[in-house]
C-alpha cells in the first residue's frame, strides 16, 4: 500500500528536524546569555501510517495525503517540557518570531484548565517549506503540533492518559476525582517552584 502521506512522506522528518534545530539553537543562545535551561527534554514523533488511518476512520476523512497533511494537523509532533511555567510562555515567543513559522491555532490549558485538570499550551504552526506539499505547491505548507508543559504537567498527562485508555476501570469517578486534586496540587507546586526560582534569580542580581 502507498504511504497515507504519498511522495511527501519523505519531507516530514526534514521538516521536523529543521524545527528542532531552530529550537535547540534558541536554547543555547538563551543558555549563553542566562545560563539558564530554556527546556529541559523534548519529544518528537511522525505519526506512524497506522495510527494516521485510524486517526482518519474516527474522524470520518477519506485516507488520503490532503486527509492526513491538511486536515488532520499533527502528522508531526513535538513536546517540549521544561522546568517552569515560565519557560513555556518564552518558547512561544521565541516560536512566534521564528521567521516562516505561522502560528495557525494556539490553546492555553494553563490559564484555561481543561475540567479535567489537564495543563499545557498547544500549538498548531504552518510552516512554509522549500519542499512541495500534497497540493502541489513548490514551497509547501505543513503543520507541525507542539504540546509546551512542565515535568509536573508532563508526568499527570501520562497518568491521565493511562487511565484514558483502559477499560473497565473501577471506580471511575473516584480516580477523575483524585486526578483533578492531583493536577492541582502539581499547579500549586509549580507556582512555588517558579516564585522561588525568581527570588533566586532576584537575589542573584542584588
Ligand atoms: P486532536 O485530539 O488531535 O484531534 O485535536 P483537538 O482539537 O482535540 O486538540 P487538543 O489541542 O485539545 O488536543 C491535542 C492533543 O493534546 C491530544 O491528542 C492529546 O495528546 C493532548 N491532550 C489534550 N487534552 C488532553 C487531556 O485531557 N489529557 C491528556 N492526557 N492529553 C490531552
Ligand atoms: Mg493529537
Amino acid at each position: 500500500m502507498n504511504s497515507i502521506y504519498d511522495s511527501c512522506e519523505a519531507y516530514l522528518p526534514i521538516i521536523l528536524q529543521t524545527f528542532i534545530q531552530d529550537i535547540e539553537e534558541a536554547a543555547a543562545n538563551y543558555k549563553k546569555e542566562t545560563n539558564l535551561k530554556l527546556y529541559e527534554h523534548l519529544h518528537a514523533r511522525i505519526k506512524t501510517e497506522k495510527s494516521m488511518r485510524e486517526k482518519c476512520q474516527r474522524k470520518g476523512l477519506p485516507q488520503t495525503s490532503q486527509s492526513a497533511l491538511k486536515e488532520i494537523r499533527d502528522a508531526i509532533g513535538v513536546r517540549i517540557i521544561t522546568g517552569f511555567t515560565d519557560d513555556i510562555y518564552r518558547i512561544v515567543e521565541y516560536i512566534r518570531q521564528m521567521p516562516s513559522i505561522h502560528i495557525f491555532k494556539e490553546k492555553d490549558y494553563i490559564r484555561q484548565v481543561k475540567p479535567n485538570g489537564y495543563r499545557s499550551y498547544h500549538l498548531i504552526l504552518e510552516v512554509t517549506t522549500p519542499y512541495p506539499d500534497c497540493l502541489g505547491n513548490d514551497q509547501g505548507t505543513y503543520f507541525i503540533e507542539i504540546q509546551l508543559r512542565t515535568i509536573a504537567m508532563d508526568s499527570w498527562a501520562s497518568l491521565e492518559h493511562q487511565m484514558k485508555y483502559k477499560k473497565n476501570i473501577q471506580n471511575p469517578e473516584r480516580i477523575t476525582r483524585e486526578l483533578k486534586r492531583c493536577a492541582d496540587e502539581l499547579a500549586s507546586c509549580d507556582l512555588t517552584m517558579q516564585t522561588i526560582r525568581d527570588l533566586i534569580q532576584r537575589s542573584d542580581q542584588d
